[in-house]
């Protein structure tokens, strides 16, 4: 696959702009990445994207870099760095095609959004982006994933479906657009034996169609 998964970064903002706009098109104004990333310590945010260069490959390969306890200051200090060179575009080799959002709370882990360009889509970006979410969830000791998804985004809840999201409830008109409700979906439990083992065959049924990918999901 010639897509990678890493973490957001602040000079991935204007893209994440155009992507939120192009897949939320009756939405308000998409959310403040920017602030997300500095001081957001419940969020998290992966993207997706296309080296153009196909020289300039991704450096990592595998399953993600090693979870390692990385200081809030060192975080801060981080964030801060990306924060100040907010104004640089994206290295001009990375187009970033698709981004997932997550808000890690304790033991639950929600999924804010998710979108792929309109031109990337049925490639399989999403559901690398999501399997990405999922494993970084886990990583952060979240028990399950929740998500609201309108009723009539049937696209996006047959991808749900398929990783194992089942509807637990409604929020009658949740979107403030057209007052569509909202279906509320959720994991079992995310550790368990059952989840697990059918998340593994999806990740191998996914390298198998698509090809292998890389991804970093630790910041
Ligand atoms: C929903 C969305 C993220 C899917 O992205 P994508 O990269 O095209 O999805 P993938 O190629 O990874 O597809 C994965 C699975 O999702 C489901 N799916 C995706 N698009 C679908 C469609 N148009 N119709 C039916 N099922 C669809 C299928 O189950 C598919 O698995 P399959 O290939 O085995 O059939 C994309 O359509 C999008 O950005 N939509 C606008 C934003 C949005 O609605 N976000 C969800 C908010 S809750």
């Amino acid at each position: 696959m010639r897509y990678a998964i890493r973490p957001m970064r602040m000079k991935d903002v204007p893209q994440a702009n155009e992507i939120d706009r192009e897949c939320f098109p009756t939405q308000g104004p998409p959310p403040s990445y920017r602030w997300e990333l500095l001081l957001g310590r419940l969020s998290h945010y992966l993207v997706a994207w296309e080296a153009e260069r196909p020289a300039e490959a991704p450096p990592m390969v595998g399953q993600g870099a090693s979870p390692q306890r990385v200081s809030r200051f060192n975080q801060f200090l981080e964030r801060a760095t990306h924060f100040l060179s907010a104004g640089e575009a994206s290295p001009s080799n990375q187009r970033i095609v698709g981004l997932i959002g997550l808000w890690i709370m304790g033991e639950e882990a929600h999924l804010t959004t998710i979108g792929v360009r309109e031109a990337y889509r049925r490639q399989g970006i999403a559901e690398l982006l999501l399997i990405s979410a999922i494993d970084l969830a886990v990583m952060r000791n979240a028990r399950v994933v929740t998500l609201e998804v309108r009723a009539s985004n049937f696209a996006a809840q047959a991808l749900y479906e398929k990783y194992g999201f089942t509807k637990v409830g409604t929020r009658r008109g949740y979107y403030t657009d057209n007052r569509e409700d909202a279906v509320i979906m959720s994991t079992d439990i995310t550790t368990s034996a059952s989840f697990q083992s059918h998340l593994q065959q999806l990740k191998e049924a996914h390298a198998q169609r698509r090809g292998p990918s890389h991804r970093q999901i630790n910041g």
